[in-house]
Protein backbone atom coordinates (compact mmCIF):
# COMPACT_ATOMS: atom_id res chain seq x y z
CA UNK A 1 0.00 0.00 0.00
CA UNK A 2 1.77 3.17 -1.35
CA UNK A 3 -0.17 6.88 -0.88
CA UNK A 4 -0.86 7.79 -4.81
CA UNK A 5 2.01 10.10 -5.96
CA UNK A 6 4.58 9.09 -2.99
CA UNK A 7 6.73 6.99 -4.43
CA UNK A 8 6.72 8.45 -8.20
CA UNK A 9 7.77 11.90 -6.61
CA UNK A 10 10.05 11.44 -3.32
CA UNK A 11 10.95 7.60 -3.37
CA UNK A 12 12.88 4.98 -5.11
CA UNK A 13 13.25 0.93 -4.53
CA UNK A 14 10.12 0.98 -2.35
CA UNK A 15 9.68 -2.34 -1.86
CA UNK A 16 7.36 -4.96 0.01
CA UNK A 17 4.64 -3.74 2.61
CA UNK A 18 4.92 -6.79 5.02
CA UNK A 19 2.24 -6.78 7.79
CA UNK A 20 3.13 -9.43 10.92
CA UNK A 21 1.41 -9.34 14.00
CA UNK A 22 0.49 -5.40 13.83
CA UNK A 23 4.17 -4.21 12.99
CA UNK A 24 5.09 -3.55 9.35
CA UNK A 25 8.62 -3.27 7.24
CA UNK A 26 8.67 -0.54 4.69
CA UNK A 27 11.46 -0.62 2.35
CA UNK A 28 11.63 2.99 1.02
CA UNK A 29 14.81 4.80 -0.07
CA UNK A 30 14.39 8.43 -0.93
CA UNK A 31 15.11 9.14 -4.32
CA UNK A 32 19.39 10.18 -4.83
CA UNK A 33 19.88 9.33 -0.93
CA UNK A 34 21.77 6.22 -1.79
CA UNK A 35 23.50 6.93 -5.07
CA UNK A 36 24.39 10.17 -3.51
CA UNK A 37 25.45 9.44 0.15
CA UNK A 38 24.14 5.53 1.30
CA UNK A 39 25.21 2.32 0.39
CA UNK A 40 23.34 -0.82 1.67
CA UNK A 41 20.30 1.43 2.72
CA UNK A 42 17.44 -0.90 4.23
CA UNK A 43 13.89 -1.04 5.72
CA UNK A 44 12.04 1.09 7.43
CA UNK A 45 10.85 -0.73 10.06
CA UNK A 46 7.29 0.56 11.36
CA UNK A 47 6.35 -0.93 15.21
CA UNK A 48 3.78 0.97 17.02
CA UNK A 49 3.88 4.23 15.02
CA UNK A 50 8.11 4.51 15.12
CA UNK A 51 10.09 3.96 11.87
CA UNK A 52 13.63 2.54 12.23
CA UNK A 53 16.14 3.44 9.14
CA UNK A 54 19.55 1.64 8.61
CA UNK A 55 21.61 3.01 6.37
CA UNK A 56 25.21 2.51 6.30
CA UNK A 57 27.02 5.50 4.71
CA UNK A 58 29.09 5.33 1.86
CA UNK A 59 32.68 4.05 2.15
CA UNK A 60 32.22 3.45 6.01
CA UNK A 61 31.25 0.27 5.70
CA UNK A 62 33.81 -1.21 3.58
CA UNK A 63 36.49 -0.22 6.17
CA UNK A 64 35.05 -1.11 9.20
CA UNK A 65 34.11 -4.57 7.84
CA UNK A 66 37.27 -5.37 6.00
CA UNK A 67 39.77 -4.61 8.71
CA UNK A 68 41.91 -2.28 6.53
CA UNK A 69 44.38 -0.24 8.83
CA UNK A 70 44.95 3.59 7.48
CA UNK A 71 48.05 5.01 7.74
CA UNK A 72 48.32 9.26 8.19
CA UNK A 73 51.89 9.51 6.87
CA UNK A 74 53.44 12.64 6.80
CA UNK A 75 54.55 14.58 3.90
CA UNK A 76 58.01 15.48 3.08
CA UNK A 77 61.05 14.14 4.68
CA UNK A 78 59.46 11.56 7.11
CA UNK A 79 57.25 9.89 3.95
CA UNK A 80 60.54 8.83 1.89
CA UNK A 81 62.26 7.00 5.18
CA UNK A 82 58.61 5.93 6.46
CA UNK A 83 58.07 4.03 2.82
CA UNK A 84 61.85 2.80 3.17
CA UNK A 85 61.15 1.25 6.32
CA UNK A 86 57.86 -0.28 5.29
CA UNK A 87 59.46 -1.61 2.32
CA UNK A 88 61.98 -3.59 4.60
CA UNK A 89 59.13 -5.08 6.88
CA UNK A 90 57.51 -6.66 3.73
CA UNK A 91 54.84 -4.52 2.23
CA UNK A 92 55.32 -3.52 -1.40
CA UNK A 93 54.87 0.34 -1.54
CA UNK A 94 54.70 0.57 -5.61
CA UNK A 95 51.40 2.48 -5.21
CA UNK A 96 52.71 4.66 -2.72
CA UNK A 97 55.84 5.63 -4.83
CA UNK A 98 54.00 5.46 -7.63
CA UNK A 99 50.52 7.36 -6.94
CA UNK A 100 51.61 10.66 -8.89
CA UNK A 101 48.86 13.78 -7.39
CA UNK A 102 46.92 10.77 -5.74
CA UNK A 103 46.81 11.17 -1.56
CA UNK A 104 45.32 7.68 -0.67
CA UNK A 105 47.15 4.83 -1.66
CA UNK A 106 46.11 1.45 -1.16
CA UNK A 107 48.96 -1.55 -0.45
CA UNK A 108 48.77 -5.44 0.10
CA UNK A 109 48.52 -6.17 3.08
CA UNK A 110 45.10 -4.58 4.28
CA UNK A 111 46.96 -0.83 4.79
CA UNK A 112 45.78 2.20 3.19
CA UNK A 113 48.52 5.40 3.15
CA UNK A 114 46.94 8.99 3.39
CA UNK A 115 49.76 11.32 3.02
CA UNK A 116 49.05 14.30 5.26
CA UNK A 117 50.50 17.84 6.31
CA UNK A 118 52.04 17.37 10.28
CA UNK A 119 49.20 18.82 12.27
CA UNK A 120 46.64 17.02 9.86
CA UNK A 121 48.15 13.50 10.82
CA UNK A 122 47.44 14.60 14.43
CA UNK A 123 43.63 15.62 13.34
CA UNK A 124 42.89 12.55 11.50
CA UNK A 125 44.62 10.00 13.85
CA UNK A 126 42.55 11.95 16.95
CA UNK A 127 39.17 11.84 15.26
CA UNK A 128 39.34 7.83 14.30
CA UNK A 129 39.68 8.59 10.13
CA UNK A 130 43.15 6.59 10.52
CA UNK A 131 44.50 4.03 12.69
CA UNK A 132 47.90 5.18 12.91
CA UNK A 133 50.18 8.37 12.35
CA UNK A 134 53.57 8.70 11.36
CA UNK A 135 54.63 12.09 12.64
CA UNK A 136 57.27 13.99 14.14
CA UNK A 137 57.41 14.41 17.98
CA UNK A 138 57.93 18.28 17.28
CA UNK A 139 53.81 18.23 15.64
CA UNK A 140 53.11 16.44 18.72
CA UNK A 141 54.39 18.58 21.56
CA UNK A 142 53.58 21.92 19.48
CA UNK A 143 49.93 20.66 19.08
CA UNK A 144 49.30 17.71 21.79
CA UNK A 145 45.86 15.68 21.33
CA UNK A 146 44.34 12.73 22.16
CA UNK A 147 45.80 9.44 21.02
CA UNK A 148 48.69 7.15 21.92
CA UNK A 149 52.24 7.44 21.22
CA UNK A 150 53.61 3.87 20.87
CA UNK A 151 56.88 4.18 18.93
CA UNK A 152 60.13 6.06 18.55
CA UNK A 153 60.99 5.25 15.16
CA UNK A 154 64.95 6.83 15.60
CA UNK A 155 64.75 8.50 12.58
CA UNK A 156 63.96 12.42 11.42
CA UNK A 157 65.95 13.14 14.37
CA UNK A 158 66.94 16.75 15.22
CA UNK A 159 66.57 19.45 17.83
CA UNK A 160 64.87 22.14 19.13
CA UNK A 161 67.28 25.05 19.60
CA UNK A 162 67.52 28.42 20.65
CA UNK A 163 69.45 30.82 18.06
CA UNK A 164 70.91 34.37 17.47
CA UNK A 165 72.89 36.20 15.27
CA UNK A 166 76.71 34.95 15.75
CA UNK A 167 77.99 36.63 18.49
CA UNK A 168 75.05 37.62 19.96
CA UNK A 169 74.15 37.71 23.95
CA UNK A 170 70.58 36.64 24.00
CA UNK A 171 70.02 36.80 27.78
CA UNK A 172 72.00 39.91 28.28
CA UNK A 173 69.90 42.95 29.59
CA UNK A 174 66.35 43.37 31.71
CA UNK A 175 64.48 44.39 28.31
CA UNK A 176 61.84 41.60 27.55
CA UNK A 177 63.56 39.39 24.34
CA UNK A 178 62.03 38.85 21.21
CA UNK A 179 61.54 35.39 19.70
CA UNK A 180 60.35 34.08 16.36
CA UNK A 181 59.39 30.82 15.36
CA UNK A 182 57.22 28.55 13.91
CA UNK A 183 56.37 27.01 17.25
CA UNK A 184 54.86 29.47 19.69
CA UNK A 185 53.47 26.61 22.36
CA UNK A 186 57.19 24.90 22.28
CA UNK A 187 58.78 28.09 22.50
CA UNK A 188 56.05 29.62 25.46
CA UNK A 189 57.01 26.41 27.33
CA UNK A 190 60.39 26.43 27.35
CA UNK A 191 60.42 30.27 28.36
CA UNK A 192 57.91 29.68 31.39
CA UNK A 193 60.24 26.99 32.23
CA UNK A 194 62.89 29.40 33.21
CA UNK A 195 60.58 32.10 34.69
CA UNK A 196 61.69 34.37 31.82
CA UNK A 197 58.60 36.72 30.09
CA UNK A 198 59.29 36.86 26.22
CA UNK A 199 57.22 38.16 23.14
CA UNK A 200 57.00 35.57 20.67
CA UNK A 201 56.39 36.38 17.07
CA UNK A 202 54.77 33.59 15.25
CA UNK A 203 56.58 32.89 11.38
CA UNK A 204 55.18 30.70 8.58
CA UNK A 205 58.33 30.72 6.75
CA UNK A 206 61.93 31.14 6.54
CA UNK A 207 62.08 32.06 10.96
CA UNK A 208 65.90 32.15 10.14
CA UNK A 209 65.16 35.37 8.59
CA UNK A 210 63.83 37.21 11.27
CA UNK A 211 67.62 37.88 13.36
CA UNK A 212 68.62 39.24 10.19
CA UNK A 213 66.12 41.65 9.53
CA UNK A 214 65.85 42.95 13.23
CA UNK A 215 62.28 41.28 13.69
CA UNK A 216 63.62 39.18 16.71
CA UNK A 217 66.83 38.75 19.14
CA UNK A 218 66.41 34.84 18.70
CA UNK A 219 64.66 32.09 16.77
CA UNK A 220 63.68 28.69 18.20
CA UNK A 221 63.53 26.57 15.28
CA UNK A 222 64.33 22.64 14.32
CA UNK A 223 67.99 22.06 13.90
CA UNK A 224 69.20 19.23 11.89
CA UNK A 225 72.76 19.55 10.46
CA UNK A 226 72.86 23.26 11.39
CA UNK A 227 73.38 24.29 8.17
CA UNK A 228 70.79 26.55 7.34
CA UNK A 229 72.09 28.34 10.75
CA UNK A 230 75.70 28.50 10.00
CA UNK A 231 74.96 29.98 6.44
CA UNK A 232 72.97 32.57 7.52
CA UNK A 233 75.56 33.68 10.52
CA UNK A 234 73.39 32.32 12.89
CA UNK A 235 74.14 29.87 15.75
CA UNK A 236 72.59 27.75 18.52
CA UNK A 237 72.72 29.14 22.16
CA UNK A 238 70.63 26.36 23.84
CA UNK A 239 68.97 22.90 22.64
CA UNK A 240 65.86 22.55 24.37
CA UNK A 241 64.54 19.32 22.77
CA UNK A 242 65.71 16.41 20.63
CA UNK A 243 63.00 14.93 18.14
CA UNK A 244 62.23 12.19 15.87
CA UNK A 245 59.72 10.38 13.99
CA UNK A 246 57.06 9.01 16.40
CA UNK A 247 54.00 6.62 15.48
CA UNK A 248 50.67 7.60 17.17
CA UNK A 249 47.76 5.39 17.28
CA UNK A 250 43.76 6.11 17.78
CA UNK A 251 42.48 5.20 20.95
CA UNK A 252 39.47 3.29 19.86
CA UNK A 253 41.58 1.65 16.95
CA UNK A 254 43.60 0.22 19.56
CA UNK A 255 40.83 -1.37 21.71
CA UNK A 256 38.75 -2.92 18.68
CA UNK A 257 41.92 -3.34 16.04
CA UNK A 258 44.09 -4.69 18.55
CA UNK A 259 45.47 -7.17 16.96
CA UNK A 260 46.06 -6.09 13.49
CA UNK A 261 47.73 -2.90 15.08
CA UNK A 262 50.21 -5.40 16.64
CA UNK A 263 50.78 -7.26 13.77
CA UNK A 264 51.47 -4.12 11.86
CA UNK A 265 53.76 -2.30 14.52
CA UNK A 266 55.28 -4.95 15.65
CA UNK A 267 55.92 -6.03 11.45
CA UNK A 268 57.38 -2.30 11.69
CA UNK A 269 59.49 -2.31 15.05
CA UNK A 270 61.28 -5.30 14.20
CA UNK A 271 62.80 -3.93 11.02
CA UNK A 272 63.80 -0.62 12.86
C1 LIG B 1 63.79 23.04 8.78
C2 LIG B 1 64.03 24.11 9.82
C3 LIG B 1 65.31 24.76 9.36
C4 LIG B 1 66.03 23.64 8.65
C5 LIG B 1 67.13 23.11 9.52
O1 LIG B 1 63.14 23.59 7.70
O2 LIG B 1 62.94 25.01 9.91
O3 LIG B 1 65.04 25.83 8.48
O4 LIG B 1 65.09 22.58 8.42
O5 LIG B 1 67.85 22.06 8.89
P1 LIG B 1 69.44 22.06 8.89
O6 LIG B 1 69.89 22.25 10.32
O7 LIG B 1 69.81 20.70 8.37
O8 LIG B 1 69.93 23.17 8.00
P2 LIG B 1 62.63 22.67 6.51
O9 LIG B 1 63.72 22.51 5.51
O10 LIG B 1 62.05 21.41 7.06
O11 LIG B 1 61.53 23.52 5.82
P3 LIG B 1 60.35 24.37 6.48
O12 LIG B 1 60.96 25.74 6.66
O13 LIG B 1 59.29 24.31 5.45
O14 LIG B 1 59.96 23.74 7.78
Amino acid sequence: MVKKGLNENKFENSQCLTGENGTFHLSLVKKGLNENKFENSQCLTGENGTFHLSLVKKGLNEKVQSNVIRIALTKGRLEKKATELFEKAGFDMTPLRERGRQLVARIDGGLEIVIAKPPDVLTYVEHGVCDIGIVGKDTILEYGGKYFEVLDLGFGKCRFSLAVKKGADFYSGYGVKTVATKYSNITRHFFESKGMDVDIVKIEGSVELAPLLGLAGGIVDLVETGSTLHENGLEEVEEIVSISARVIVNTVSMKLKKQRLDEIIGRIEENL
